[in-house]
């Protein structure tokens, strides 16, 4: 983990009861992931699509670890509704820059929970027919799953809790927490009595 100041430290990470995964763990499994996709992309300059926000710290290590040339793009869904989002609707906020056509495409997402949100994305992207499409996820809650979402790359699966951390975010924030914790009651308290 990088070296903080003491005191910037302590007030970055007051929230949080218990590191469920370290920053050691994270590094080492992102690098065991970009050195097996490395091998499996090997002459075939990937394009990775990512979907912001939560995925902006795990791609760009994964990016830095994969040794093979390789393209970055990014997409932004929004939801239209609670009930859109239930029926695995989403809104695209942002699309791609460049076509996937005949493209090798690696689909990169921070946490899959429902799968509605990838399963979604995934129809989106087949319809440009992809010469290949895979999905790499650093972060699987399988117990909420909706549909059956096939994952070739996975890093961690978590826990059931409310986790927060290398991008995961709790009302916006944590996403800069130098690892995977979990929050301490009184923070999100309010809203489980809601
Ligand atoms: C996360 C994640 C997926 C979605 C997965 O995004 O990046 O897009 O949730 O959930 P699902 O499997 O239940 O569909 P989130 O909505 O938290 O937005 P963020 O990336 O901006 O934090």
């Amino acid at each position: 983990m990088r070296w903080y100041p003491p005191e910037a430290y302590a007030a970055l990470t007051a929230d949080v009861s218990e590191i469920i995964i370290s920053a050691e763990e994270i590094d080492q499994r992102v690098e065991e992931m970009g050195r097996r996709i490395s091998e499996d992309y090997a002459g075939r300059n990937p394009i990775l699509i990512g979907v912001l926000k939560g995925v902006v710290p795990f791609i760009a290590d994964l990016l830095r670890v994969i040794t093979v040339p390789v393209e970055i793009d990014f997409m932004a869904v929004s939801s239209y509704s609670p009930e859109a989002r239930d029926r695995g609707v989403v809104r695209l906020v942002k699309d791609l820059e460049v076509p996937i056509t005949d493209r090798h495409v690696l689909f990169v997402e921070d946490v899959i929970d429902t799968g509605l949100t990838l399963s979604y994305l995934l129809r989106t992207l087949r319809a440009r027919q992809p010469a290949s499409l895979e999905v790499c996820v650093l972060f699987n809650k399988p117990k909420h799953r909706l549909v059956d979402v096939p994952l070739k790359y996975k890093g961690f699966d978590l826990p059931d809790r409310l986790v927060v951390g290398w991008g995961l975010d709790y009302r916006e924030q944590y996403r800069n927490l130098p690892y995977v914790g979990l929050l301490k009651p009184e923070v999100f308290q309010e809203d489980v009595q809601t």
